[in-house]
């Protein structure tokens, strides 16, 4: 595996692997690598010729300076990880090769609005443009590939789409899914931080969803009842303070008011000092004509209806 810190010699290997024929798989990471990462590495090395993995703590999409401190990092046990994953180039730029006026901010960066506004956006002020402008530039340099991104991250990969599509990059962008730990704890670099009290009331992310999950499938169509009873699954844990339990539309994210096609059920909480963040979807059928009877008129608003 060639490790890559100059934002030209990424660029010119690309260029070169695709002179010879062969397709880029790219996927983009701040490193501290779990087997999340890694089945998007795998996915990417199987569907590619040649896999490129970025490794760069983005000080960008960091909105509390002690979060970007403690962010952990391991540059050797990431690009032995990524060597096993099938990755033939590691791009690990340092902060000055990405941003050359840092601290200064970049004069250009992307912000992304629809599906960048809201749940995370609403927590996390900068954060999705943050993201957007790495990402675009990631893009640039790399040229055309296909860009694997998890669903753990939902709003992310909605508003990389977004950005994708309005300027244009060369890029198909693959979703893949989240990857557990065997009890439902979805795998994340934060997790490392919980104490083992936190680890285990950290679960209520996952429950809370499987409560909504639960109560679609036995036909509550209710979505605001469906929202309170997520809600109150969070609360059964003291140590978890819930920022949002939310049910919006899979590709607008706006909140739903129908109970019908695809939807994507998101929760944020804090646990402990940690914030966390889950998601799952379902498919409903469309919106029958008795349901549109029962909800016409009697829907409260939640301020984003589509
Ligand atoms: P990072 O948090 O390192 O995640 C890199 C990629 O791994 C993202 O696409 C993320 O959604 C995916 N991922 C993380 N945990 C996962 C899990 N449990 N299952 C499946 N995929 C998972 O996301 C970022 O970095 C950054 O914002 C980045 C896109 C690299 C821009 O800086």
């Amino acid at each position: 595996m060639r490790v890559i810190d100059s934002a030209r010699g990424f660029t010119e290997a690309l260029e070169a692997e695709r002179a010879r024929g062969r397709r880029v798989g790219l996927v983009p990471t701040m490193g501290a690598l779990h087997a999340g990462h890694l089945s998007l590495m795998s996915r990417a090395a199987a569907e590619c010729d040649v896999l490129a993995v970025t490794l760069f703590v983005n000080p960008l999409q960091f909105n509390d300076p002690t979060d970007l401190a403690s962010y952990p990092r391991d540059i050797e046990g990431d690009a032995l990880a990524a060597e096993t994953a099938g990755a033939s180039i590691l791009f690990a730029p340092t902060v000055v090769e990405m941003y050359p006026g840092y601290p200064q901010p970049p004069a250009t960066s992307v912000s992304v609005g629809g599906v960048g506004e809201g749940l995370e956006a609403a927590s996390r002020p900068g954060h999705f443009s943050g993201v957007a402008t790495v990402v675009a530039k990631l893009f640039a340099l790399a040229g055309c590939c296909r860009a694997y991104f998890g669903e753990k991250d939902f709003q992310q990969l909605a508003v990389v789409r977004a950005l994708t599509e309005d300027l244009g990059f060369p890029v198909e962008i693959v979703a893949c899914p989240t990857v557990r730990e065997p009890d439902g704890l979805a795998l994340s670099s934060r997790n490392a931080r919980l104490s083992p009290a936190e680890r285990r009331a950290a679960l209520v992310l996952h429950r809370s969803i499987q409560v909504g999950l639960d109560a679609l499938h036995r036909g509550e169509r209710d979505l605001d009842i469906v929202r309170g009873l997520m809600r109150a699954e969070m609360t059964t844990e003291p140590l978890v303070h819930c920022e949002y339990a939310e049910i919006v539309d899979a590709w607008t994210l706006r909140m739903s008011r129908l109970a019908a096609g695809e939807l994507r059920l998101l929760v944020a909480a804090t646990v402990g000092t940690v914030r966390l963040i889950d998601n799952d979807g379902v498919s409903l059928g469309p919106f029958s004509e008795e349901q549109r009877l029962v909800t016409a008129g009697g829907v409260s608003g939640t301020g984003r209806e589509r």
